[in-house]
């Protein structure tokens, strides 16, 4: 499907049919698309973090999330994490990686390295942790999207306790810091969200001419 009908048709799912799975194709769509969205700077300061084990997916539901039934009724369950340590490295590894793809010397790379670390290096620890997140937001976006397009249901989810989150999954000492979760799968013919008119904005009250 095309994109405008795709996002006029999906919807925030609520309720999964818990027996319905994704194929690897179709999570495979997901990831290209997580993986070519655009970040400032490029750097993709984000992790997504799949979580298979059902006991941790119930604590997540039951523990940090407010119960909501998504964590553990979808097909797939991630948490899109920030990486909360985006230093000198962080930027350093992504100058190596672009001089390779594109077969440039790395010296070449320099001065635009030094353009990112005067940016980024510039904010303070907490600051670079919310850019980080922004920069997942994209990401998330871009998911969103692409799950639309492709007939795929996901459910974004800010209602968690990120400090929960983060506890249960150890997330603290893998330099992570939980941003928001995305359930993936098919939804149930019980979810009465599905039929639910789109509520929006008129464009008017969103794009203004100044
Ligand atoms: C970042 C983000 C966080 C959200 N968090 C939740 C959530 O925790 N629980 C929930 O039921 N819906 C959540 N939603 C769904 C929104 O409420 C929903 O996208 C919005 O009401 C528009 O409805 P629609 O997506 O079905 O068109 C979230 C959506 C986004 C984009």
């Amino acid at each position: 499907m095309s994109l405008i009908p795709a996002l006029q048709k999906r919807y925030a799912v609520k309720k999964y049919n818990p027996a319905a799975s994704i194929s690897p194709e179709q999570l495979d769509i997901l990831l290209e698309a997580l993986r070519l969205a655009p970040t400032s700077f490029n750097l993709q300061p984000f992790r997504l973090l799949q979580v298979t084990d059902p006991v941790v997916r119930e604590r997540i539901r039951t523990e940090a999330a407010f119960n909501q039934p998504q964590v553990t009724e979808a097909s797939l369950f991630f948490v899109l994490a920030a990486e909360t340590d985006v230093d000198e490295r962080t930027i350093a590894r992504s100058i190596d990686l672009a001089a390779a793809v594109r077969s440039v010397p790395r010296s070449a790379l320099e001065a635009r390295e030094n353009q990112i670390k005067g940016f980024i290096m510039s904010f303070a620890p907490e600051q670079r942790l919310i850019w980080a997140q922004r920069q997942a937001y994209i990401a998330l976006g871009v998911l969103v999207s692409a799950a639309a397009e492709a007939g795929i249901d996901v459910s974004p989810m800010e209602g968690f306790v990120p400090d929960k989150v983060d506890a249960i999954l150890g997330l603290p000492a893998r330099l992570l810091r939980s941003t928001v979760l995305v359930a993936v799968g098919v939804h149930s013919n019980g979810d009465e969200h599905a039929h639910l008119a789109k509520v929006r904005k008129p464009i008017e009250q969103i794009h203004q001419s100044l």
